[in-house]
């Protein structure tokens, strides 16, 4: 898997205690990896991090993504082989109440992990998650591609695109022009709404009705028309992963930008997304309110992730269908079963995974 990149190499993840950074330190060891952290917190409770018992495995450096002497220190210090970058303040709705603190911690943290890179003296390859929100949202109907415009009318989305340029900058000013200078590659990538097993974070639907339903309580869906593009954790992690692997023996790749979403006709209303978990959550208690179906929405953001099938030949693996029944699966055995024993289960859904992409022909899968 991946051209064997990670076995035996040390592998440095920011925000490795949340969501998606849970699922890349556990596909990395399982890899053969030495997976070292920096995050500030475990910040969800449950939280995944702690249940699988990713703590006694790894080593973590406990620090805010703020500090701009102790990270670039810890970076240089650990000297890894890769970096994936995704310790953020990733809520949009919590960026409205401290915008200052969402641009401190997405751009300028993102500026202290490059800080870090440049004090490297071996070679590193080095992934920096953004969002899809760091496109300006031009309210249409095609997906974004890698040149469109970046802003935000948010504080989340400025945040990301602040985070952008300062990527792209630096890497332009530090990081050599040929690549005989360069000791450190860079590429960004770009993915949109993540769901799946171990996600508590506020107001993020999935967790919302997983854990309405572990308590009994009715779930009742005001905006079932809403349409956003779904797809699994796994489906970006395959696509960071494929392009680390990549990018270190590939180095037209540095100083790249990589979209990876869901296919443009994977855009599904939430009425789809509850009445989908609801086969797999027995007995979900579930009101679908249609009243206000009137509303407008803002304009669906959609990436086109054409490049990366062009240079990478990376898309997805799920269809909608079964993005759902393993998300709603995860937290089903989580709710019903506990902590105990759900490392494996998510491991048993990451060899799921990988099967299925093998059988479906993605490269990375098969190499
Ligand atoms: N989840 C999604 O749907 C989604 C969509 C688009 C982009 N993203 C991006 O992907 C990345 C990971 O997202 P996620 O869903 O796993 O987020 P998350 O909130 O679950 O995890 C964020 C991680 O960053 C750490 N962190 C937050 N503030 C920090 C600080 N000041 N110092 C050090 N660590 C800090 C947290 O402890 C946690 O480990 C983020 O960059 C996010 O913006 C996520």
């Amino acid at each position: 898997m991946f051209n064997n990149a990670f076995d035996g190499k040390k592998v440095l993840v920011t925000g490795h205690t949340g969501f998606k950074g849970t699922w890349m330190t556990l596909w990395l060891q399982q890899m053969g990896a030495e997976v070292v952290g920096i995050s500030d917190r475990i910040p969800t409770d449950p939280s995944h991090f702690e249940a699988a018992g990713l703590g006694e495995t790894m080593t973590t450096h406990w620090l805010d993504i703020r500090d701009t002497e102790a990270v670039p220190k810890a970076i240089a210090d650990e000297a890894p082989d890769f970096v994936f970058h995704m310790a953020a303040q990733a809520l949009v709705k919590a960026s409205y109440d401290d915008p200052v603190s969402t641009y401190s911690v997405n751009a300028i943290g993102t500026a202290n992990v490059l800080e870090g890179l440049r004090r490297l003296t071996n070679q590193c390859t080095a992934i920096l998650i953004t969002s899809d929100k760091c496109y300006e949202n031009v309210e249409t109907y095609y997906g974004y591609r890698e040149d469109d415009r970046l802003g935000g009318a948010d504080p989340y989305s400025a945040s990301k695109a602040a985070a952008e340029i300062i990527i792209s900058s630096h890497t332009r000013s530090f990081f050599g022009q040929d690549d005989a200078d360069r000791n450190v590659r860079i590429a960004v990538t770009r993915a949109g709404n993540v769901v799946g097993g171990g996600d508590w974070a506020a107001d993020r639907l999935v967790p919302d009705v997983a854990r309405a339903w572990s308590q009994g309580e009715n779930v009742t869906i005001r905006r079932p028309q809403a349409t956003r593009p779904w797809q699994h954790v796994l489906e970006p992690i395959s696509g960071y992963l494929h392009l680390g692997a990549e990018l270190a023996e590939r180095p037209e790749l540095h100083n790249e930008a990589f979209n990876f979403g869901p296919p443009a006709e994977a855009v599904n209303p939430v009425r789809d997304v509850v009445i989908a978990l609801q086969k797999h959550l027995t007995g979900l208690d579930l009101t679908i309110d249609e009243s206000q179906a009137h509303f407008h929405e803002a304009g669906l953001l959609k990436l086109t992730c054409d490049k990366a099938l062009s240079y990478l030949q990376w898309t997805p693996v799920l269809d909608f269908d079964e993005t759902m029944q393993i998300s709603a699966e995860w937290f089903a055995r989580f709710y019903n079963e506990g902590a105990e024993g759900i490392k494996e289960f998510t491991q048993g859904q990451l060899d799921y995974y990988t099967a299925l992409a093998a059988k479906r022909g993605l490269s990375w899968a098969d190499q």
